[in-house]
Protein backbone atom coordinates (compact mmCIF):
# COMPACT_ATOMS: atom_id res chain seq x y z
CA UNK A 1 0.00 0.00 0.00
CA UNK A 2 1.15 3.46 -0.63
CA UNK A 3 1.96 5.56 2.06
CA UNK A 4 0.21 8.77 3.19
CA UNK A 5 1.43 12.14 2.38
CA UNK A 6 -0.31 15.39 3.52
CA UNK A 7 0.49 18.68 1.93
CA UNK A 8 -0.43 21.89 4.19
CA UNK A 9 -0.60 23.46 0.61
CA UNK A 10 -1.52 23.52 -2.95
CA UNK A 11 2.29 22.61 -4.88
CA UNK A 12 3.19 23.61 -8.19
CA UNK A 13 1.87 20.58 -10.13
CA UNK A 14 5.22 19.37 -10.85
CA UNK A 15 6.46 18.45 -7.76
CA UNK A 16 3.16 16.78 -6.72
CA UNK A 17 3.84 14.43 -10.27
CA UNK A 18 6.67 13.40 -8.35
CA UNK A 19 4.70 11.34 -5.68
CA UNK A 20 2.26 9.87 -8.41
CA UNK A 21 1.95 5.70 -7.96
CA UNK A 22 4.80 6.07 -4.91
CA UNK A 23 2.34 7.81 -2.24
CA UNK A 24 -1.31 8.86 -1.60
CA UNK A 25 -1.50 12.36 -1.32
CA UNK A 26 -3.79 14.76 0.23
CA UNK A 27 -4.26 18.13 0.57
CA UNK A 28 -6.68 20.42 2.39
CA UNK A 29 -10.11 21.63 0.03
CA UNK A 30 -8.76 25.53 0.26
CA UNK A 31 -5.33 26.64 -0.22
CA UNK A 32 -5.08 28.34 3.24
CA UNK A 33 -3.51 28.63 6.34
CA UNK A 34 -4.64 25.47 8.49
CA UNK A 35 -5.20 26.46 11.93
CA UNK A 36 -3.53 23.69 14.41
CA UNK A 37 -6.66 21.63 14.58
CA UNK A 38 -7.35 21.23 11.25
CA UNK A 39 -3.95 20.15 10.66
CA UNK A 40 -4.12 17.83 12.90
CA UNK A 41 -6.75 16.42 12.25
CA UNK A 42 -5.32 15.84 8.99
CA UNK A 43 -2.43 14.27 10.02
CA UNK A 44 -4.54 11.69 12.34
CA UNK A 45 -3.60 9.34 9.79
CA UNK A 46 -0.69 10.66 7.64
CA UNK A 47 2.79 9.21 7.61
CA UNK A 48 4.24 12.12 5.56
CA UNK A 49 4.02 15.98 5.78
CA UNK A 50 4.95 18.26 3.49
CA UNK A 51 4.48 22.14 4.92
CA UNK A 52 5.30 25.56 4.36
CA UNK A 53 7.64 27.94 7.10
CA UNK A 54 4.28 29.16 8.18
CA UNK A 55 3.14 26.09 9.58
CA UNK A 56 3.92 25.64 13.14
CA UNK A 57 4.57 21.74 13.99
CA UNK A 58 5.57 21.50 17.75
CA UNK A 59 4.87 17.95 20.22
CA UNK A 60 1.15 19.03 20.38
CA UNK A 61 0.57 18.08 16.81
CA UNK A 62 3.35 15.79 16.62
CA UNK A 63 1.19 13.85 19.54
CA UNK A 64 -1.76 13.95 17.11
CA UNK A 65 0.53 12.75 14.23
CA UNK A 66 0.95 8.65 15.82
CA UNK A 67 2.08 7.37 12.21
CA UNK A 68 4.05 10.32 11.44
CA UNK A 69 7.92 9.69 9.85
CA UNK A 70 8.74 12.83 7.78
CA UNK A 71 8.32 16.17 7.95
CA UNK A 72 9.32 18.00 4.90
CA UNK A 73 9.71 21.46 5.13
CA UNK A 74 9.26 23.62 1.55
CA UNK A 75 12.29 26.55 3.63
CA UNK A 76 15.81 26.06 4.30
CA UNK A 77 14.82 27.72 7.45
CA UNK A 78 12.85 25.51 9.92
CA UNK A 79 12.27 27.56 13.20
CA UNK A 80 8.52 26.35 12.67
CA UNK A 81 9.15 23.14 13.71
CA UNK A 82 9.93 21.75 16.77
CA UNK A 83 12.76 19.49 15.72
CA UNK A 84 13.88 18.28 19.74
CA UNK A 85 10.27 16.84 19.78
CA UNK A 86 10.16 15.26 16.61
CA UNK A 87 13.76 13.89 16.83
CA UNK A 88 12.38 12.20 20.30
CA UNK A 89 9.66 10.80 18.14
CA UNK A 90 11.25 9.55 15.70
CA UNK A 91 10.30 11.62 12.85
CA UNK A 92 12.19 12.99 10.50
CA UNK A 93 12.63 16.03 9.62
CA UNK A 94 14.39 17.89 6.12
CA UNK A 95 15.05 21.21 4.30
CA UNK A 96 15.71 22.79 1.21
CA UNK A 97 19.15 24.20 1.76
CA UNK A 98 21.15 25.42 -1.09
CA UNK A 99 18.60 25.59 -3.76
CA UNK A 100 17.55 29.24 -2.73
CA UNK A 101 20.91 30.34 -2.01
CA UNK A 102 21.26 32.74 -4.96
CA UNK A 103 17.99 33.82 -5.16
CA UNK A 104 17.89 34.93 -1.48
CA UNK A 105 21.49 36.69 -2.25
CA UNK A 106 19.44 38.53 -5.11
CA UNK A 107 16.91 39.54 -3.52
CA UNK A 108 19.21 41.05 -0.34
CA UNK A 109 20.96 43.18 -2.92
CA UNK A 110 17.55 44.05 -4.18
CA UNK A 111 16.47 45.21 -0.84
CA UNK A 112 20.23 47.01 -0.33
CA UNK A 113 19.68 48.64 -3.66
CA UNK A 114 16.30 49.86 -3.05
CA UNK A 115 16.78 51.20 0.67
CA UNK A 116 20.08 53.09 -0.48
CA UNK A 117 18.60 54.32 -3.45
CA UNK A 118 15.21 54.97 -2.30
CA UNK A 119 13.98 52.70 -5.24
CA UNK A 120 10.10 52.44 -3.20
CA UNK A 121 9.87 55.76 -2.52
CA UNK A 122 10.61 56.81 -5.92
CA UNK A 123 8.28 54.49 -7.44
CA UNK A 124 5.58 56.08 -5.17
CA UNK A 125 6.63 60.23 -5.92
CA UNK A 126 6.42 59.39 -9.80
CA UNK A 127 3.10 57.21 -9.41
CA UNK A 128 1.51 60.53 -7.67
CA UNK A 129 2.51 62.35 -10.68
CA UNK A 130 4.62 64.48 -8.32
CA UNK A 131 7.92 64.33 -11.18
CA UNK A 132 7.50 67.76 -12.41
CA UNK A 133 10.95 68.44 -13.04
CA UNK A 134 14.79 67.41 -12.55
CA UNK A 135 15.86 68.16 -9.09
CA UNK A 136 19.61 68.42 -8.39
CA UNK A 137 18.53 67.52 -4.55
CA UNK A 138 15.78 65.29 -5.58
CA UNK A 139 15.31 61.77 -3.78
CA UNK A 140 18.82 61.73 -2.70
CA UNK A 141 20.53 57.96 -1.30
CA UNK A 142 23.70 56.91 -0.23
CA UNK A 143 26.51 55.32 -2.52
CA UNK A 144 27.01 51.66 -2.76
CA UNK A 145 30.08 51.31 -4.62
CA UNK A 146 33.25 51.58 -2.54
CA UNK A 147 31.40 50.93 0.49
CA UNK A 148 31.51 48.43 3.15
CA UNK A 149 29.41 45.65 3.79
CA UNK A 150 29.00 44.28 6.95
CA UNK A 151 27.55 40.47 6.95
CA UNK A 152 26.67 38.68 9.63
CA UNK A 153 26.26 34.93 9.33
CA UNK A 154 29.10 34.07 6.80
CA UNK A 155 26.62 31.04 5.67
CA UNK A 156 25.97 30.00 2.22
CA UNK A 157 23.28 32.61 1.71
CA UNK A 158 25.89 35.46 3.02
CA UNK A 159 28.71 34.29 1.07
CA UNK A 160 26.61 34.81 -1.85
CA UNK A 161 26.21 38.03 -0.97
CA UNK A 162 30.00 38.75 -0.69
CA UNK A 163 30.43 37.80 -4.14
CA UNK A 164 27.91 39.88 -5.51
CA UNK A 165 29.43 42.32 -3.49
CA UNK A 166 32.95 42.62 -5.20
CA UNK A 167 31.03 44.38 -8.34
CA UNK A 168 30.74 47.05 -6.33
CA UNK A 169 34.20 47.47 -5.72
CA UNK A 170 33.32 46.75 -1.98
CA UNK A 171 34.95 46.40 1.37
CA UNK A 172 33.27 43.54 3.14
CA UNK A 173 33.84 41.92 6.72
CA UNK A 174 31.79 39.83 8.60
CA UNK A 175 31.12 37.68 11.56
CA UNK A 176 29.97 34.87 12.38
CA UNK A 177 30.52 32.32 15.19
CA UNK A 178 32.42 29.92 12.81
CA UNK A 179 35.70 31.85 11.31
CA UNK A 180 35.95 30.61 7.34
CA UNK A 181 39.94 31.17 6.47
CA UNK A 182 38.74 29.44 2.79
CA UNK A 183 36.69 32.42 2.69
CA UNK A 184 38.84 35.10 3.74
CA UNK A 185 41.83 33.95 1.22
CA UNK A 186 39.16 33.17 -1.77
CA UNK A 187 36.56 36.47 -1.53
CA UNK A 188 39.23 38.72 0.78
CA UNK A 189 36.38 38.81 3.27
CA UNK A 190 37.53 40.44 6.83
CA UNK A 191 36.98 38.50 10.14
CA UNK A 192 36.07 41.35 12.93
CA UNK A 193 33.98 40.88 16.05
CA UNK A 194 30.27 41.91 15.40
CA UNK A 195 30.42 45.27 17.10
CA UNK A 196 33.17 46.15 14.67
CA UNK A 197 31.52 45.03 12.13
CA UNK A 198 27.99 47.01 13.17
CA UNK A 199 30.09 50.22 13.81
CA UNK A 200 31.94 50.60 10.42
CA UNK A 201 29.60 49.04 8.03
CA UNK A 202 27.96 50.78 5.86
CA UNK A 203 25.41 47.96 5.45
CA UNK A 204 25.13 45.64 7.63
CA UNK A 205 23.05 42.52 6.10
CA UNK A 206 21.90 39.44 8.30
CA UNK A 207 22.09 35.62 7.46
CA UNK A 208 21.52 34.03 10.65
CA UNK A 209 19.30 31.28 11.05
CA UNK A 210 16.56 32.47 13.79
CA UNK A 211 17.60 30.28 17.09
CA UNK A 212 17.49 31.27 20.97
CA UNK A 213 20.60 32.89 20.45
CA UNK A 214 20.05 34.71 17.36
CA UNK A 215 16.63 36.06 18.50
CA UNK A 216 17.22 39.99 18.94
CA UNK A 217 20.70 39.89 17.67
CA UNK A 218 19.62 43.26 16.29
CA UNK A 219 18.49 45.71 19.35
CA UNK A 220 18.87 49.14 20.66
CA UNK A 221 22.23 48.75 21.48
CA UNK A 222 23.58 46.91 18.30
CA UNK A 223 21.31 50.06 16.10
CA UNK A 224 22.78 52.53 18.12
CA UNK A 225 26.32 51.36 17.44
CA UNK A 226 25.97 51.62 13.51
CA UNK A 227 26.49 54.56 11.46
CA UNK A 228 24.25 57.05 11.14
CA UNK A 229 24.27 57.03 7.08
CA UNK A 230 24.54 52.40 7.45
CA UNK A 231 21.45 50.89 6.49
CA UNK A 232 20.15 47.46 7.87
CA UNK A 233 19.01 44.69 5.85
CA UNK A 234 17.24 41.23 7.32
CA UNK A 235 16.13 39.02 4.85
CA UNK A 236 16.90 35.98 7.04
CA UNK A 237 13.97 35.62 9.79
CA UNK A 238 11.92 38.39 11.73
CA UNK A 239 12.65 37.97 15.30
CA UNK A 240 16.59 38.18 14.55
CA UNK A 241 15.84 42.09 14.68
CA UNK A 242 13.90 43.83 17.81
CA UNK A 243 11.61 45.29 15.78
CA UNK A 244 10.55 48.05 18.22
CA UNK A 245 13.85 48.92 18.12
CA UNK A 246 14.26 48.90 14.47
CA UNK A 247 11.16 51.50 14.42
CA UNK A 248 12.82 53.66 17.31
CA UNK A 249 16.53 54.04 15.25
CA UNK A 250 14.61 54.95 12.22
CA UNK A 251 12.11 57.23 13.35
CA UNK A 252 14.98 58.52 15.38
CA UNK A 253 17.72 59.13 12.81
CA UNK A 254 20.36 56.37 14.55
CA UNK A 255 20.41 54.79 11.27
CA UNK A 256 19.35 55.82 7.38
CA UNK A 257 17.40 52.90 6.49
CA UNK A 258 16.87 49.11 5.86
CA UNK A 259 15.37 46.82 3.94
CA UNK A 260 12.77 44.15 5.25
CA UNK A 261 11.79 40.67 3.76
CA UNK A 262 11.13 39.35 7.18
CA UNK A 263 8.93 40.50 10.43
CA UNK A 264 8.67 39.40 13.98
CA UNK A 265 5.30 38.48 14.22
CA UNK A 266 4.35 37.49 10.35
CA UNK A 267 2.30 38.40 8.70
CA UNK A 268 1.41 41.41 10.49
CA UNK A 269 4.24 44.02 9.93
CA UNK A 270 5.08 46.80 12.87
CA UNK A 271 2.78 50.16 12.55
CA UNK A 272 5.89 51.35 12.85
CA UNK A 273 7.94 50.29 10.22
CA UNK A 274 4.83 51.02 7.85
CA UNK A 275 4.83 54.46 8.38
CA UNK A 276 8.82 54.63 7.92
CA UNK A 277 9.61 56.14 4.36
CA UNK A 278 13.15 54.62 5.19
CA UNK A 279 12.29 51.31 5.53
CA UNK A 280 11.99 49.18 2.28
CA UNK A 281 9.30 46.75 3.39
CA UNK A 282 9.10 42.96 1.35
CA UNK A 283 6.61 40.49 2.36
CA UNK A 284 8.89 37.05 2.64
CA UNK A 285 9.83 37.25 -1.12
CA UNK A 286 13.37 36.73 -1.09
CA UNK A 287 13.66 33.06 -2.60
CA UNK A 288 10.42 33.58 -4.38
CA UNK A 289 11.64 33.16 -8.24
CA UNK A 290 9.39 30.81 -10.17
CA UNK A 291 12.44 28.74 -10.41
CA UNK A 292 13.67 28.67 -6.96
CA UNK A 293 9.84 28.19 -5.62
CA UNK A 294 9.27 25.25 -8.07
CA UNK A 295 12.29 23.72 -7.14
CA UNK A 296 11.73 24.30 -3.54
CA UNK A 297 8.60 21.93 -3.69
CA UNK A 298 10.21 19.63 -5.85
CA UNK A 299 13.00 18.95 -3.43
CA UNK A 300 10.54 19.30 -0.31
CA UNK A 301 8.48 15.76 -2.12
CA UNK A 302 11.37 14.13 -3.37
CA UNK A 303 12.57 14.13 0.75
CA UNK A 304 9.69 12.75 1.95
CA UNK A 305 9.36 10.59 -0.53
CA UNK A 306 12.64 9.33 -0.03
CA UNK A 307 11.81 8.63 4.13
CA UNK A 308 8.72 6.94 3.07
CA UNK A 309 10.56 4.43 0.53
CA UNK A 310 12.78 4.01 3.45
CA UNK A 311 15.69 5.78 1.60
CA UNK A 312 18.32 8.43 3.11
CA UNK A 313 16.53 11.68 1.97
CA UNK A 314 18.96 14.27 0.59
CA UNK A 315 18.29 17.00 3.52
CA UNK A 316 17.70 15.69 6.85
CA UNK A 317 17.72 18.23 9.42
CA UNK A 318 17.81 15.45 12.19
CA UNK A 319 19.82 12.98 10.33
CA UNK A 320 19.83 10.77 14.32
CA UNK A 321 16.49 9.90 13.48
CA UNK A 322 18.41 8.17 10.68
CA UNK A 323 20.68 6.32 11.87
CA UNK A 324 18.58 5.29 14.95
CA UNK A 325 15.88 3.82 12.40
CA UNK A 326 18.63 2.17 10.52
CA UNK A 327 19.46 -0.02 13.74
CA UNK A 328 17.76 -3.12 14.81
CA UNK A 329 14.16 -2.34 15.94
CA UNK A 330 15.50 -3.87 19.17
CA UNK A 331 18.57 -1.46 19.83
CA UNK A 332 17.02 1.65 18.86
C1 LIG B 1 13.38 29.90 3.78
O1 LIG B 1 13.48 29.01 2.90
O2 LIG B 1 13.69 29.69 4.94
C2 LIG B 1 12.90 31.24 3.33
O3 LIG B 1 12.63 32.09 4.36
C3 LIG B 1 11.72 31.13 2.38
O4 LIG B 1 12.26 30.73 1.21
Amino acid sequence: MPATLFCSRRLPEAALTLAQGRATVTMAPEDRHLAPAELARHLATAEGLVCLLTDTVDDTLLAAAPRLRVIANVAVGFNNVDVAAATRRGVVVTNTPGVLTETTADFTWALLLAAARRVAEADAFTRAGQFKEWGLLLLLGGDVFGKTLGILGLGRIGLAVARRAHGFGMRILYHDAIRDPRAERELGVIYQDKDTVLREADFVTLHLPLLSETRHYIGGPELRAMKRTAYLVNAARGPIVDEAALVHALQEGWIAGAGLDVYEDEPRVHPGLLACRNAVLAPHIASASVETRHLMARIAVQNALAVLEGRRPANPVNPEVLERLSRPASAR
